[in-house]
C-alpha cells in the first residue's frame, strides 16, 4: 500500500473509532498516536517521500494526526461522561435529528378563522383581481369623481395603463359579485389591498381585508349587528362585546363602525384601546341602493348589508404584534411563534 492509501485508511479508521470505557480510549490513543502507533509510523516513512510528493502528503498526514487527537479528545471525554455510546453509528435509542419545520404565517391563520366562522353560517369565499379598475374600485360603489380616496395619496395606480390601480379595498369584489350572480348572495372575500401610506409600526402599504356581502329580500340592519356580534364572539370568546357607531361610506346608506371591547386589557385601557376599552374592527351598513342598481340588482325588491374588516388588526388583537411591519419581514425567529397554532389549524 501507498503512502496516500495507508493515510486514507487510518483516516477512515479515525473516523469509525468507538470506545466506551477509559481502558478502551486508551487503547486508541496507543494503537493510533503512541511511538509505537500507526500515525507515528507513517511519519517515519514520510521520511522517504521523494520530495515532490513531500509537500501534498505532509499536509495531509498533519491533518491525519490533528483528527486522531480530536478523536481521541472526542472518545475521551464521551467515556468519562458516560456517554460513551454516542459515537456508535446506528445506535437506534439516538435521538432524531429534529429537521426546521415551516409554518403558516399569522394572516394566513388569522384569515383561515375568519373564512370558516362565516363559511360556518352559509358565506361562500369570493376573491376578485388585485390590479382593478375605477369602476369596480370607486365608480361603481359610488365614489363621486372628486372624491378624496381616489387621490394621489392614497391609490397606487397602474402607469401607463389609464384607469387600473391597485385595489385599495376588497369592497371591489362585492361590485363583481353582484354584477356576476343573482341574489340570494351570502359571500365573503378576503384580500390583500395597497394604499400609499408611509411604512411605519401602525401603517403599511399593504395590508389585508375580507369584505362581506349579503343581499336578499328583507335584509336587516338588525342581522347585520346579529351576524358580526356573532363573528366576534366565535373568535374572541363569548365574553367579548361590540357597539356600533355612525359613520360614512360611499357605498352603504346607513353606515357604521364597529368596535369591540378590548381583549388585550379586558376594559379598563391600555395602549393597544387608546384606554378608551375598544377598539375599532371593521366598517359596515347597508348596501346603499344606488350600488345595488350600479350592479344590476334592483333596490326595489333587494336589500343587503357589507361589512370590510382588516385581518392584521383581527391578528393584532389575536395575537398582541406591536409591529405591522413583522408580517411582512418573514424573520423565522417570528414566524416560528405560530408553529404550535398552525398545526393545531
Ligand atoms: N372598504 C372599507 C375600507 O376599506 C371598509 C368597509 C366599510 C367595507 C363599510 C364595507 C362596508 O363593505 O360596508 O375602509
Amino acid at each position: 500500500m501507498s503512502l496516500s492509501e495507508r493515510i486514507a485508511a487510518l483516516e477512515e479508521e479515525v473516523r469509525n473509532a468507538a470506545a466506551r470505557t477509559a481502558d478502551e480510549v486508551e487503547r486508541f490513543r496507543v494503537a493510533m498516536l503512541g511511538r509505537n502507533g500507526a500515525v507515528t509510523a507513517l511519519f517515519d516513512d514520510f521520511k522517504q517521500v521523494a520530495a515532490e510528493e513531500k509537500r501534498a502528503l505532509g499536509q495531509r498526514l498533519n491533518q491525519l494526526k490533528q483528527s486522531a487527537q480530536a478523536r481521541w479528545e472526542e472518545l475521551k471525554q464521551a467515556s468519562e461522561t458516560g456517554a460513551g455510546g454516542a459515537v456508535q453509528e446506528g445506535d437506534p435509542t439516538r435521538p432524531a435529528a429534529i429537521d426546521a419545520a415551516g409554518s403558516l404565517h399569522p394572516i394566513t391563520l388569522v384569515r383561515q378563522r375568519i373564512v370558516d366562522t362565516f363559511a360556518r353560517i352559509g358565506f361562500t369565499v369570493s376573491q376578485g383581481p388585485e390590479v382593478e379598475d375605477d369602476h369596480h374600485n370607486f365608480s361603481a360603489l359610488n365614489f363621486p369623481p372628486d372624491h378624496p380616496a381616489r387621490d394621489m395619496q392614497d391609490t397606487f395606480f397602474v402607469e401607463g395603463a389609464g384607469q387600473y390601480a391597485l385595489r385599495t379595498h376588497t369592497s371591489s369584489v362585492q361590485v363583481r359579485v353582484m354584477e356576476g350572480s343573482k341574489p340570494p348572495i351570502r359571500t365573503i372575500s378576503p384580500g390583500r389591498v395597497y394604499r400609499n401610506e408611509a411604512i411605519s409600526a401602525r401603517a403599511h402599504c399593504m395590508f389585508h381585508q375580507v369584505e362581506g356581502l349579503y343581499v336578499d329580500k328583507g335584509v336587516s340592519f338588525a342581522e347585520l349587528k346579529g351576524t358580526l356580534d356573532h363573528f366576534v364572539k366565535s373568535m374572541f370568546g363569548p365574553d367579548v362585546r361590540i357597539r356600533m357607531r355612525p359613520s360614512y361610506f360611499p357605498f352603504t346608506e346607513p353606515s357604521a363602525e364597529v368596535d369591540m371591547s378590548c381583549t388585550i386589557c379586558g376594559g379598563p385601557g391600555c395602549t393597544v384601546c387608546k384606554h378608551s376599552g375598544w377598539v375599532e374592527i371593521m366598517g359596515c351598513g347597508m348596501v346603499d341602493p344606488a350600488v345595488l342598481a350600479n350592479c344590476g340588482i334592483d333596490p326595489e325588491v333587494y336589500s343587503g348589508y357589507a361589512f370590510g374588516m382588516g385581518v392584521e388588526r383581527i391578528a393584532q388583537l389575536t395575537y398582541r404584534v406591536p409591529d405591522l411591519r413583522l408580517y411582512w419581514e418573514n424573520d423565522v425567529r417570528f414566524l416560528e411563534q405560530f408553529r404550535a397554532d398552525a398545526f393545531r389549524s
